[in-house]
């Protein structure tokens, strides 16, 4: 593609409470956890080494060079526990249907809402899904920032709601992540 992915090379990891969004992984468990639009891996990266024997992180970005940095940064590590690829998951994620038991997306639906791809991407998180598998969200809130986007394209959590539930997902629990964020976790039905 010609033009770089929206937010390609945006992250907000320093900032936010991550023993909140690791803890929602249920890395002790082993899962096969799928980082959709990772950027360059902050959370990828801080996950593979507390995952438990067994579990496997597939990391996808459209921004190639978001995933070239993330590969470089697993050889650093010698982490061999993550598969790291450019993909646009609005269209495709590379994975067989019902084979991921989590999906992490960390404050990149509102730009794939924003950039027409985030159906398609709810579509195709509920496809690799298990059913029982866990989609976890980590949104800004719906405040004006900075840090964040604009108040326009934020998703309160009530409005999120609105958006996954349709795709075959019921909510578990929505808890804060940091002062500027929350964290939504669903269920696959
Ligand atoms: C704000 S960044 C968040 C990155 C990472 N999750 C983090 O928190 O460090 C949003 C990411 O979404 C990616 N992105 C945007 N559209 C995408 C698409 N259609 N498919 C895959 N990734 C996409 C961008 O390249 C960017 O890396």
């Amino acid at each position: 593609m010609d033009r770089k992915p929206i937010a390609a090379g945006k992250s907000s990891f320093e900032i936010v409470d991550t023993d909140k969004v690791l803890a929602e992984l249920e890395l002790e468990k082993g899962p096969v956890l799928v980082d959709a639009a990772c950027g360059a891996g902050n959370y990828t990266i801080t996950a593979a080494p507390l995952m438990a024997a067994g579990g496997h992180i597939h990391a996808f970005d459209l921004w190639r060079e978001g995933i070239e940095e993330l590969n470089r940064r697993l050889r650093e590590r010698g982490l061999g526990n993550v598969t790291a690829a450019v993909a646009d998951i609005s269209k495709e994620i590379p994975l067989a249907d019902g084979s991921a038991d989590v999906c992490l997306i960390a404050t990149a639906l509102h730009d794939l809402i924003e950039d027409g791809g985030g159906e398609g991407t709810l579509r195709q998180v509920a496809r690799i899904l298990r059913p029982g598998g866990r989609l976890v969200v980590l949104e800004f809130v719906k405040e004006e920032g900075p840090p964040g986007p604009p108040l326009r394209i934020r998703l309160s959590p009530e409005e999120l709601d609105d958006f996954v539930t349709p795709f075959g997902f019921e909510k578990v629990r929505t808890t804060g992540a940091g002062e500027h964020f929350y964290l939504s976790t669903y269920v696959r039905s």
